[in-house]
């Protein structure tokens, strides 16, 4: 199974995406997940795409570009992936067909998920993540049984640096302004499908199931 999350920030991509992955034994490879890694390690990519990441703009396509052809020739793919926030421009999109078309693997599905703004915001507000092993929280909707400390590695969680009520404004508008022409362009391939996200996340998961389903026996 080949599919890319597609959604504004917060929608719930990366959530769904580590579920999905361990459902249908796929790799998850995050763009966001790789760019903050490189952040920790302080690499020259890293402090490089912090600048961007922290005001809540685009790191340049050559760079996320080629994090993710790294990642797509290991052999940690090979049984498929879910592409969790990329691709996130039109450039990015024909860099990733042309992979994938010299290796002979094409898109199954895009999948778009749909949350009503003031949702999206209310995820992002309350989102603490931990810096060791990455799992996800949520004040309200998913919160670590270990208050501030993470459930799975007992590191104290923290709130990502682009959480802040300035750079969730700025990352909405960036999607608007560059994400969405992407809806047109997977619509045109007839590879779009969408998902109401706004349920809780088990429902989600369902809805997701649903639609990824046929494509796990590929
Ligand atoms: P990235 O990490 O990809 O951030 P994003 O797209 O803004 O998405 P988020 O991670 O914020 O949200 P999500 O949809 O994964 O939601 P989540 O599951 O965490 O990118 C960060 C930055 O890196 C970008 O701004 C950019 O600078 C750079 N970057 C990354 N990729 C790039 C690319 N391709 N090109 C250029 N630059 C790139 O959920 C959010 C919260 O809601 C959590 O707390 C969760 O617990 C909660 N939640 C999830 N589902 C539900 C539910 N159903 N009900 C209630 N709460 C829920």
């Amino acid at each position: 199974m080949r599919v890319v999350f597609l959604g504004a920030p917060g929608v719930g991509k990366g959530t769904q995406a580590d579920r999905i992955a361990a459902q249908f034994k796929i790799a998850k490879i995050s763009t966001g997940d790789l760019l903050r890694e490189a952040v920790r390690n302080q690499t020259e990519l890293g402090r490089e795409a912090k600048r961007y990441m922290d005001q809540g703009q685009l790191v340049p396509d050559a760079v996320v570009i080629g994090l993710v052809r790294d990642k797509l020739a290991e052999p940690g793919s090979a049984n498929g992936f879910v592409l969790d926030g990329f691709p996130r421009t039109v450039p990015q999109a024909e860099a990733l067909g042309k992979v994938l078309q010299e290796t002979q693997r094409p898109l199954h599905r895009v999948v778009k998920f749909e949350v009503p703004r003031q949702d999206v915001i209310r995820r992002l507000s309350g989102r603490r993540s931990c810096p060791k092993c990455q799992a996800t929280f949520h004040v309200e909707f998913a919160p670590s049984k270990k208050g501030d400390a993470c459930d799975r590695c007992g590191e104290t969680l923290i709130q990502r640096s682009d959480d802040t009520p300035e750079a969730i404004e700025t990352r909405l508008q960036v999607f608007e302004e560059q994400t969405a022409p992407l809806i047109r362009y997977y619509a045109s391939k007839r590879l779009l499908s969408e998902v109401n996200a706004s349920g809780s996340v088990d429902a989600v998961f369902e809805a997701l199931f649903s639609v990824l389903a046929p494509y796990s026996a590929i």
